[in-house]
């Protein structure tokens, strides 16, 4: 293969999920040949029909119009995908097993399926979040069960994409991480990556791979670090915005990551947190500091319901709005969402609970019990409220016409899992405000 500087690579991302398709999408808005494969038949099948599977700003765009080009290609079969290749990014998921590991059955199909496949040079990339060491056992899995001689070299290339911008991400990203020992290996992933100005980071893959664990574990941290300092700030009376502002300010610090709420969810964090406590276990480190990480993270969800269970007393048969439900702005996606705990103990109180999102798929599956409601829009949800929690900070909803909302609830008390609004603005508007530290 001949690798000359933004050459179009013939690419398999495997995983049309939440990393893969726009990874995809984007591989071949760069210029690449890309297949899109996955064996979920029917996604593929969707896709074809250019149905997405899940909601993510701008990615619709370049896969419809990719597609269309004959840029991006969607195919079931691993085997087809994998023979026509000539990098492979794995963008399986690595769901979380009870004890916290990763389960890696998903990678080690496509280790297999690329020795079965390896009809000439191939290039396996680790795009998924993997424990440390998983580049290793890949090289180990190709080379005894490849039927060929063909070289195959592998390298990570982790993914920092946030859903809900992902696209913005892929093109502007702060750094773009090549863990290989191969020369071979990182001039193709250079040369794939060459159309976009970003700082490369060139390490072993160990290094690579804990680099992608230990930045998703250090933004978890600092999220925690400033609930912490927010249940001090309930405590003193003090501010947690404001405390959060001056700190951002100094450039060590950096603004990111330092807004306090009912704390993170998604598939990523939660799940990254785990494996990272888990691997650090396994070599024999106890990561006592992500253990608290967590603690503070789910203890912040409680303290947030007894919030408002101290304002309206008993809440059985209590009108409760809830208005925005996945773990963040911007996705449909409910994974680990804070939302969940937070209905579920409402409901468990006996509240009737009137939930709305913009985007409220995925959340109809989950929330099934007989006193959960879904609304089509907040005003609904929020008519004849005893109480109206916000928990996601969905753009809709930071606008919300608060004086119609004082109108039509029972009892005027706002609950603002996001301290998305300032309290002298929702008091001057006659609600009771409750918030984390601010
Ligand atoms: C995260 C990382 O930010 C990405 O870099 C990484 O690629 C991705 O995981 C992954 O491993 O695939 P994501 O899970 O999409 O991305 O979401 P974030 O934007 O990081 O937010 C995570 C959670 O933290 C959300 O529930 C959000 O509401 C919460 N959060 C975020 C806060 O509570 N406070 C903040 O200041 C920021």
């Amino acid at each position: 293969m001949s690798i000359k500087k933004n050459t179009g690579f013939k690419i398999c991302v495997v995983g049309a999920g939440h990393v893969g398709l726009p990874a995809a999408a984007c591989f071949a808005e760069l210029g690449h040949k890309v297949i899109c494969a996955d064996n979920d038949a029917k996604k593929i099948s969707a896709l074809k029909k250019l149905k997405m599977p899940f909601f993510e700003p701008d990615m619709e765009d370049l896969v419809v119009k990719n597609y269309k080009k004959g840029n991006l290609e969607f195919l079931s079969s691993l085997d087809e995908a994998i023979k026509r290749s000539e990098v492979i990014f794995i963008a399986v998921g690595t769901p979380p097993m009870p004890d916290g590991s990763a389960d890696l059955t998903a990678i080690e199909n496509v280790a297999h399926a690329v020795a079965r496949n390896l009809n000439g040079y191939k290039l396996v990339v680790e795009k998924s979040t993997v424990p440390v060491q998983t580049g290793r056992k890949i090289e180990e899995t190709i080379a005894r069960y490849k039927k060929t001689d063909a070289v195959c070299d592998v390298a990570s290339n982790p993914e920092f994409l946030r859903e809900g911008k992902a696209v913005s991400d892929f093109f502007y990203p702060d750094r773009i991480v090549i863990g290989t020992s191969s020369r071979r290996a990182e001039t193709i992933l250079r040369s794939i990556y060459a159309k976009l100005k970003a700082r490369i980071v060139v390490t072993d893959i160990n290094t690579a791979e804990l680099i992608k664990h230990a930045s998703n574990s250090f933004l978890a941290m600092k999220i925690s670090f400033i609930n912490a300092v927010s249940r001090v700030c309930d405590l003193a009376g003090a501010d947690v915005k404001k405390v959060a502002q001056a700190m951002g300010f100094d450039k060590r610090i950096s603004p990111h990551f330092l807004s306090a709420g009912i704390g993170w969810g998604g598939f990523c964090f939660p799940k990254d947190v785990e494996a990272f406590i888990y691997i650090s276990q396994k070599l024999g480190y106890d990561f006592n500091l992500l253990k608290e990480v967590r603690n503070v993270n789910y203890d912040q969800r409680k303290y947030f319901v007894n919030k408002i269970k101290e304002k309206l007393w008993v809440l059985k048969g209590k009108k409760i709005a809830v208005l925005g439900l996945s773990f963040k702005p911007d996705t449909d996606d409910m994974r680990f969402a804070p939302s969940i705990d937070i209905v579920e103990l409402l409901s468990r109180e006996g509240a009737e609970l009137f939930l709305y999102d913009p985007k409220p798929e995925e959340a109809k599956k989950i929330f099934t019990a007989k006193n959960i409601h879904f609304s089509k829009t907040a005003y609904d949800a929020a008519k004849g409220a005893d109480c109206v929690c916000f928990l996601t900070e969905w753009k809709g909803l930071l606008d919300i016409d608060l004086a119609k909302v004082r109108r039509i609830v029972n009892h005027p008390l706002i609950a603002d899992g996001r301290n998305m609004f300032n309290r002298a603005d929702i008091v001057a508007k006659g609600f009771e405000y409750i918030a984390l530290g601010a």
